[in-house]
């Protein structure tokens, strides 16, 4: 089968005849119509991550949506989103035509969204989903600033605080398509990161009318500094990603004044039925038009190209690899 192949960690990967996996107990094999390039694959792959460095050669891809062409658990032809462990732990992923799947990763899906939107979607989606719900307890009319939110994990985070009845949204991106993507996802009001902390928190208190709950934040460093600062009491911040920078000042003052939480979030510690309900809560949403991420399809014979761009900073949208 045709793959983007990782032979050096940290290179960018190559498409070339790859190995077709197999099936055995407990895995299936998926026809893969839509896998995305996301922050995870390239950290995974860049042999300096905290999982280690990966054994090459390897197929990167943390997920994909596609068809079950052999399966002891779901019939043939049934339409599945899935996650894999690749980069992570031995084995392949979802950058290639097949791609083996353990059965507890498959996820049917039956919305009517496109490959591709789906794709897009994902584990950024899930992320964004869980922190609002399951970590950050949102409740209906509590206001909701998203950081970073021009990226996937902030376009569905936006989103989804809006399905979720957040009184207001706000968006802080830091170009002005970024900021276009947010108020494209349904920002009440789209800013960037500017001023020094004190002046940043003071703009933010004034665009979230001067009451914060919760902060998704994929960013951290001083937009999480800033943002915690304007959180009301009860207010909390869910991390979920350093973007900017691994570390971020909080004042004890603020955040006991304010009996305020700074809470952590990761997908690897969702059990598999919080991922599929999360996952199929998005698809269904994705249905109707309420949440998206923007992107764009790229063949995967140009798979290294793609990376390459993701590599390389913005690429604007979340790239999506079909075939
Ligand atoms: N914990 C989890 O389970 C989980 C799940 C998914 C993603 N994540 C993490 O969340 C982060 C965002 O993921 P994504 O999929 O949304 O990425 P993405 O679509 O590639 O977008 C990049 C994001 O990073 C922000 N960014 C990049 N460099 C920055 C900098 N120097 N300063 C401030 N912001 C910067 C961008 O902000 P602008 O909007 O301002 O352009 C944008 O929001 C990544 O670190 C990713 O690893 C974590």
């Amino acid at each position: 089968m045709r793959a983007a192949v990782v032979q050096v960690p940290g290179e960018t990967p190559v498409v070339t005849e790859h190995p077709s996996p197999e099936a055995a107990p407990g895995r299936s094999i998926v026809r893969v119509t839509a896998a995305p390039i996301v922050p995870l694959d390239l950290l995974c792959a860049s042999g300096t991550s905290y999982f280690g460095r990966p054994a090459v050669p390897y197929v990167p891809g943390v997920q994909g949506v596609g068809v079950v062409e052999e399966s002891t658990t779901l019939p043939a032809g049934t339409r599945v989103w899935f996650a894999t462990p690749a980069g992570m732990a031995p084995g392949d992923g979802s950058l290639a035509e097949l791609c083996a799947v353990a059965d507890d990763d498959l996820v049917p899906v039956t919305a009517d969204v496109p490959d591709a939107a789906l794709a897009a979607l994902g584990l950024s989606a899930v992320a964004a989903w869980m922190s609002l719900t399951w970590r950050g307890g949102l409740r209906a009319g509590e206001h909701v600033l998203v950081l970073g939110a021009g990226g996937a994990v902030g376009q569905a985070a936006v989103g989804a605080a809006k399905l979720l009845g957040a009184g207001r949204v706000v968006a802080v991106a830091r170009s002005e398509a970024s900021r276009d993507r947010a108020l494209a996802a349904g920002a009440d009001e789209a800013l960037a990161p500017e001023g020094d902390v004190d002046a940043f928190a003071a703009r933010l208190a004034e665009a979230t009318g001067g009451r914060l709950d919760v902060v998704v934040d994929p960013v951290f460093g001083a937009a999480a500094t800033a943002a915690s600062r304007a959180l009301s009491p009860g207010g909390r911040l869910v991390n979920l990603g350093g973007a900017s920078g691994d570390v971020a000042e909080f004042s004890s003052a603020v955040l006991r004044a304010k009996s305020a939480s700074v809470l952590g979030y990761t997908n690897n510690s969702l059990t598999v039925e919080q991922r599929r309900d999360a996952l199929t809560a998005v698809a269904g949403h994705a249905a109707t038009g309420a949440l998206a991420v923007a992107h764009e399809r790229v063949p995967l014979a140009a798979a290294a190209d793609a990376w390459q761009r993701q590599a390389t900073g913005d690429p604007g949208v979340r790239l999506v690899l079909t075939s």
